[in-house]
């Protein structure tokens, strides 16, 4: 049985934020490191359109590598999973999300969509005539499969982000030099790193992971906004790459599909059963967060939510 109710979750909430103290907020993007490293909030998004939250769920996080996911579906749905995959590979790495030394063994892509050297293939393949479109499409995607036109960005996180982005550059200038991307980098630069500066609030994330929880089908409209072969694909990707080098330890203890982000989000995709949006910006030494992980693992097992 997922969580029905509020006192129920809160008190799940107050277990994990035990842990927050022993985590760190990001700070290689600057902005990011305003966010207070005590905070936890999460919202779980059934499939019969009903919610439960608990923590300050109105706070707003920036999507950063949460965002990963999408364009991959959105580049998907754009050329199709051959194409895409010409230019970007299926396995998981071990290293941290923005490693460059897998590039240099495999120069011909990266090896998969979730890590920076990836995500950044795929924003480049994101149609478009210019990059305000490009930009354009992405958050119109993403404002639909949250069901909120309202959802913008920050202008500031993006900003500060493109400015400090070196080595998110030099893994751009890499992959040109070996043909897997040919524009201008400044432009994909500033296409990614607004893409990661997406901002939402919980519910609107736990709704995103509810789309892809039922395989593409939006559950309040029952429209279907993503293919169900590109929703699945998505979802394994964020069984086997979505929390980077802690993928294995978190498929063992929480066992979802599950994206992570530097600004200390999680959405979750619990199959066929709910979605789950994550805020707590304090990170463990691998970049996930570190209360929001531990609210995973003592949710996976009171509501037996493993798909293993
Ligand atoms: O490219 C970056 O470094 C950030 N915009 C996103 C990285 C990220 O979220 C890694 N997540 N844990």
């Amino acid at each position: 049985m997922p969580c029905r109710t509020t006192k129920e979750l809160n008190e799940l909430v107050q277990e994990a934020k035990k842990y927050t103290g022993k985590g760190k907020v990001a700070d290689y993007i600057p902005a990011l490191a305003k966010a207070h490293h005590e905070e936890l909030s999460v919202a779980i998004f059934h499939d019969d359109g009903t919610c439960v939250s608990a923590g300050d769920v109105k706070q707003k996080l920036t999507l950063q590598s949460v965002s990963k996911v999408l364009t991959l579906a959105l580049a998907l749905m754009d050329y199709g999973e051959e194409a895409v995959f010409s230019k970007v590979g299926y396995e998981p790495t071990g290293d941290p999300f923005n490693s460059i030394v897998k590039l240099e063994f495999s120069p011909s892509k990266p090896l998969n969509p979730m890590i920076n050297a990836g995500a950044l293939a795929v924003t480049h393949m994101i149609k478009g005539k210019n990059e305000e479109e490009r930009f354009e499409r992405i958050l119109t995607f993403i404002q639909q499969l949250a069901g909120n036109s309202a959802i913008g960005y920050s202008a500031e996180v993006a900003e500060s982000e493109y400015r400090t982005s070196d080595l998110n550059r030099a893994l751009c200038y890499f992959m040109k030099q070996h043909g897997v991307i040919d524009e201008d980098i400044e432009e994909l630069l500033r296409v990614y790193t607004k893409q990661c500066a997406i901002e939402m609030d919980c519910l609107d994330l736990a709704r995103i992971g509810c789309v892809l929880a039922m395989d593409g089908v939006e559950p309040r409209t029952n429209l279907r906004l993503i293919p169900a072969s590109v929703a699945r694909l998505c979802k394994t990707f964020m069984v086997t790459c979505g929390m980077y080098n802690a993928s294995g330890e978190f498929a063992v203890r929480v066992g979802i599909p599950a994206k992570s982000g530097v600004s200390g989000g999680i959405m979750g995709s619990v199959p066929n059963r709910f979605g789950i949006g994550i805020f707590g910006p304090a990170l463990d030494e691998k970049g996930n967060s570190i209360g929001g992980t531990k609210l995973l693992e003592i949710m996976s097992a009171k509501y037996n939510m493993s798909m293993f």
